[in-house]
């Protein structure tokens, strides 16, 4: 049987990257091009600038992806590209790239969806089998979605403001840390203990939406009012508080869900997918309340963004016989 290979493009934020991928389940290639440290003075992704990294990133990292996975235009099978959600200008690049390639080598273009291929990013741990429970989050986003069958998609509860990711980026930045923080407060509350109590919000709610602003909030006054009154910051503390809240809730959740659903596995993904005391804990209590759940995590360097997600997803879409025409247009905001 002949191998397909895809190459696959990403580029909806900050990390413009190209992999190329065989039979949507073994990575050949896989590189990411940060901008990271162009952002971080100013405290989070400023739009403009990362469309101008792109541009200037995009050919290099096509070239270095099929350099490393030692294949030629003629061997691939399609092209796979991120199409939303994400930073309209950013994607733009991005899509311009995957169309200029598809048509240079008469290749099919294949549209994916940047969250759908967080969720596939477990696809190169262990394959996916349906139903499955995907928790996503990430600096956008934080949702619970059902997977009935593969490429069938149901979000069964959301964020209602701040994403988690978003949450712990903004508290950082009143610790003063280096934006994203979500790794570094991790490795804080590691050396803490949750001895601020933050409110968990809507834990107690029949639903699976979440709320992080509150805790944002709450955690803003307190160490304000520390502030104030000249008191020292336990700063390993308020990490480990801040971090015990996020978990409870997100872990809380995700729990009831699966309970609720008839699913085979649980997928965690997304950047904040990367945190260590989550991956333990949910582990954990998967294994105690949920014996018969496979959970599964990507390898910390596929939870963030990249592109070998992507080409996993635009297999998928592929067998579906889901392609796009040289109309394929950036969706900012597109959902499932
Ligand atoms: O998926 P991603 O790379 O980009 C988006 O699509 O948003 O997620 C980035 C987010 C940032 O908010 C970052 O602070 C968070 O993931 N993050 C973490 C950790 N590593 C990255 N949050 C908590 N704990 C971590 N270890
Ligand atoms: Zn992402």
């Amino acid at each position: 049987k002949e191998r397909k290979l895809i190459l696959a493009i990403e580029s909806s934020c900050d990390e413009t990257s190209v992999a190329v991928i065989e039979d949507g389940a073994k990575i050949l290639s896989n590189i990411v091009a940060s901008q990271v440290k162009s952002h971080q003075r100013f405290g989070g992704v400023v739009p403009e600038v990362a469309s101008r990294h792109h541009v200037e990133e995009i050919t290099l990292c096509i070239e270095d992806a099929l350099v490393e996975a030692n294949v030629k235009p003629s061997d691939l099978s399609g092209v796979g590209v991120t199409y939303g959600p994400g930073l309209v200008g950013a994607l733009l690049i991005g899509i311009s790239a995957a169309k200029a390639f598809s048509w240079a080598h008469d290749l099919p273009l294949i549209p994916v969806n940047h969250m759908a291929g967080h969720i596939y990013a477990a696809h190169f741990v262990e394959p996916l089998q349906f139903p499955l429970m995907a928790l996503l989050v990430s600096g956008g986003h934080t949702e619970l979605v059902y997977m009935k069958e593969t490429g069938s998609f149901e979000i069964i509860g959301e964020t209602r403001d701040d994403a988690a990711g978003e949450a712990y980026d903004k508290v950082g930045r009143v610790l003063g840390l280096t934006y994203p923080s979500g790794k570094e407060i991790d490795e804080l509350a590691h050396l803490g203990q949750d001895t601020y109590h933050f409110p968990r919000a809507m834990i107690k709610e029949d639903n699976y939406d979440f709320s992080f602003s509150g805790l944002k909030s709450s955690f803003i006054n307190t160490v304000h009012n520390a502030e104030q009154r000249g008191e020292e910051l336990r700063v390993k503390d308020l990490a480990a508080s801040f971090q015990a809240s996020v978990m409870d809730v997100l872990v809380d959740k995700t729990i009831r869900a699966c309970k609720e659903y008839p699913i085979k596995q649980l997928v965690m993904a997304g950047g904040v997918a990367a945190n260590k005391g989550l991956r333990e804990r949910l582990s954990s209590e998967v294994a105690k309340e949920l014996p018969e759940v496979t959970f599964i995590v990507p390898p910390l360097k596929l939870c963030g963004d990249n592109a070998a997600m992507i080409g996993a997803a635009a297999f998928v879409e592929a067998e579906k016989g889901h392609f796009a025409d040289y109309g394929l247009n950036a969706d900012p905001s597109l959902s499932f």
